[in-house]
């Protein structure tokens, strides 16, 4: 299959046939947000099946029941894809729910409701680089190219979910106000507890140290790449190919230092500074 055949054209923005259909997307759409729903959203590569081992046990009081019996998938489904469908409706609540839809592609239910959102962020250097790795190893995305090539991609809005800036800026949507909650994969990385708190207390549910404590060690990297649950080993191999790479690949911060020219730095240096020069937004990475 080449390139275009992989891809369908949603409201500008290229996504994956396999896991997107017109009724996926419609369904979306006409989606009927509950106001005790919890809606984490990212760029791809951001930080999303991070987010999907933890949110559900802070949702259920600190029991790990749903990450050891239901894969991430489907135990916080992505709201535009085909299992949504499935899953979502019947869901009690509260619903844990994951989308990487830009913000003026949201239900319209979604502006009237209540419903909590959780916005991940990440460098965008280390998001394009886990996403070169993961367009070389799932056998739906369009194949990456050269590094250089999937650079100007990424810096265009040509990849899955159009653009990062047009992204991390929309999500920025003042209307929200109190009902988002900014976080950084650099700060979950820094000190993952303090984050668990900050998110536990955001949506309303208090731990006690010992779930706390449950939650970091099975958020941690290594833990969770030996949990069948998370670690994508449920994907066949014509799928995902895990000899180009694992699914859960490094997860550090700063590999892009390992993947850039100095051309390639400059270059996306001027993109970045160009298309963030309307913001006031400050990122830890900003200095490098
Ligand atoms: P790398 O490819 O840089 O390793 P998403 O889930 O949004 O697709 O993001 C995937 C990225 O998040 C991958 O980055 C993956 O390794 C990383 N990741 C997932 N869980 C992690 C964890 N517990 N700690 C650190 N990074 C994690």
């Amino acid at each position: 299959m080449d390139n275009e055949e992989k891809n369908l054209i949603y409201k500008g923005i290229p996504l994956p046939k396999a896991v997107h259909s017109a009724e996926s997307l419609k369904y979306a759409e006409d989606f009927q947000v509950r106001d005790d729903d919890v809606f984490v959203v990212t760029y791809p590569k951001s930080g999303t099946t991070w987010m999907q081992e933890i949110v559900p046990v802070i949702l259920s009081g600190g029991d790990l029941s749903p990450i050891q019996t239901i894969p991430n998938w489907d135990r916080m489904p992505w709201l535009e894809e085909k299992r949504a469908l499935h899953l979502l409706d019947a869901r009690p609540s509260p619903r844990g729910i994951v989308t990487h839809l830009p913000y003026q592609l949201m239900p319209s239910s979604f502006s009237q409701s209540k419903a909590k959102v959780i916005y991940v962020t990440r460098n965008p250097k280390d998001v394009l680089v886990s996403s070169f790795h993961f367009h070389g190893m799932a056998t739906f995305l369009e194949d990456p190219g050269t590094f250089e090539e999937f650079m100007e991609k990424f810096l265009a809005g040509k990849l899955l979910f159009g653009k990062w800036f047009d992204h991390v800026k929309g999500w920025r949507s003042s209307e929200l106000k109190e009902r988002i909650l900014y976080v950084t994969y650099e700060e979950m990385l820094e000190d993952l507890r303090g984050a668990v708190v900050k998110l536990s207390r955001f949506l309303g549910r208090p731990l006690s140290e010992e779930a706390v404590d449950r939650i970091v060690e099975k958020g941690g990297f290594e833990s969770m790449k030996n949990n069948p649950m998370s670690n994508y080993s449920l994907v066949p191999g014509d799928v995902f190919n895990k000899e180009k790479s694992e699914f859960l690949r490094k997860g550090v911060s700063g590999d892009w230092r390992n993947h850039f020219s100095a051309a390639n730095e400059e270059r996306f240096n001027s993109v970045y500074r160009e298309e963030m020069k309307d913001t006031d937004l400050k990122f830890s990475w900003d200095e490098n």
